[in-house]
């Protein structure tokens, strides 16, 4: 039985004035304990921290806080610009936060007062909104048809990589959100959440959706999905992206470039399922990929409990390595348009992934 969820994130008119309300995702699975957002570097504080994270809510909590700023009276442009650069790699965090700006600007010119230019920045960052929770239901339903075609017979066993559920959309989420419909359509054998190192977002984030929606999980280590493979118990990997270039290079969280090797080596169908706006056409290959580096104390601190994210200096946490240890923590990775099986979008699925296939789709989303 699935259980009513917190959102993501809200926007909500205090008499003091109004406020985006964050489900803090360095909480969970914990508790779930909301952070109120009252001006843009409390809203850039908490994407850096990854309180709020995940390509498509990223492009949400953009534009809500470009609405916020213009809401407040503070600088718009300013505003745009801070949350645009808070994390380089999901486009659409740029995405959302010049979207609405746009809408403002577009207002102001047309000599609406800031009262009004910010109504209309609000009803701008709604729509994002709305929009974002109808491509996770367009891509749940070619997802699930291509899963039909590509392994019939239902009793499917997913792996999947980080979270891309309910926690990062509008809606039910991407690759999540197509696992969510297999197991609705009693097609779910079982889900393996990969735990996902450092941040854990797959055991706690993954883990705590796919409990909520009355899945069959199991959580395993990174590392142990090449003997789950090796053993035949992966029927297909579905992931979601950060940014997919105009080549069909996918870049996603750390781990999902071996997976995508794994899944080649053992002839395992890998999906990719993002909404059009993940896609970059302006980036031409996976090299041009601006690929976040986040602090080393990640790997070698115990990453779970408050202030996980954000802090260049060590949190204090219980070390996993020598102290003054050097670490290598990327927080994505780039996977070649040739190891996808398929990009599944709200706009239709791409397969193979050639740059002209993915220029359909991206041309599809500018005619939409
Ligand atoms: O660092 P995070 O937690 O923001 O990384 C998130 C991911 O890599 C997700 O897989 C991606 O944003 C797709 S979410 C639908």
């Amino acid at each position: 039985m699935a259980e009513e969820s917190v959102p993501a994130l809200r926007w909500e008119e205090l008499p003091e004035g109004p406020v985006v309300v964050l489900l803090d995702q360095t909480r969970l699975p914990a508790e779930e304990v909301e952070l109120v957002c009252t001006d843009v570097p409390a809203l850039v504080d908490a994407i850096q921290s990854l309180a709020v994270r995940g390509a498509p809510l990223l492009g949400i909590a953009g534009g809500y806080g470009v609405a916020l700023a213009a809401a407040r009276g503070f600088d718009v442009a300013d505003a745009a610009e801070q949350l645009a650069r808070a994390r380089p790699t999901a486009v659409n965090l740029a995405y959302g936060a010049r979207r609405v700006e746009a809408a403002h600007q577009a207002a102001s010119r047309a000599g609406s007062d800031s009262g009004r230019a910010a109504a209309q920045a609000l009803a701008e960052a709604r729509t994002l909104h709305r929009e974002d929770a109808e491509a996770s239901d367009r891509i749940a339903e070619h997802g699930i048809a291509l899963l039909d075609e590509l392994v019939p017979g239902g009793g499917l066993r997913i792996l999947t990589h980080c979270n891309t559920g309910r926690l990062v959309s509008g809606g039910h989420g991407t690759a999540l959100g197509i696992v969510r419909a297999v197991h609705r359509a009693g097609e779910l054998r079982r889900l393996w959440v990969d735990e996902t190192r450092p941040l854990l977002q797959g055991a706690r984030l993954t883990a705590y959706e796919a409990a909520r929606e009355g899945m069959t999980y199991s959580v395993l280590a990174d590392g142990a999905a090449g003997s789950l493979f090796a053993a035949g118990e992966v029927d297909a990997v579905v992931v979601g992206a950060d940014r997919i270039a105009a080549d069909g290079s996918v870049a996603n969280k750390v781990g999902t470039y071996s997976l995508a090797v794994l899944a080649g080596h053992h002839g395992v169908p890998f999906l990719v399922a993002a909404p059009v706006t993940t896609m970059d056409p302006q980036t031409e290959s996976g090299d041009d990929i601006e690929v976040e580096q986040r602090p080393g104390h990640e790997v070698t601190e115990i990453p779970w409990g408050r202030g996980t994210g954000g802090s260049p200096e060590p949190t204090g946490g219980i070390p996993l390595a020598p102290v003054g240890a050097q670490a290598y923590n990327p927080a994505f990775d780039v996977t070649p348009p040739e190891l996808v099986t398929a990009v599944v979008t709200d706009r239709g699925v791409a397969s193979p992934v050639t740059a002209e296939n993915i220029a359909v789709l991206c041309s599809a989303s500018r005619r939409g």
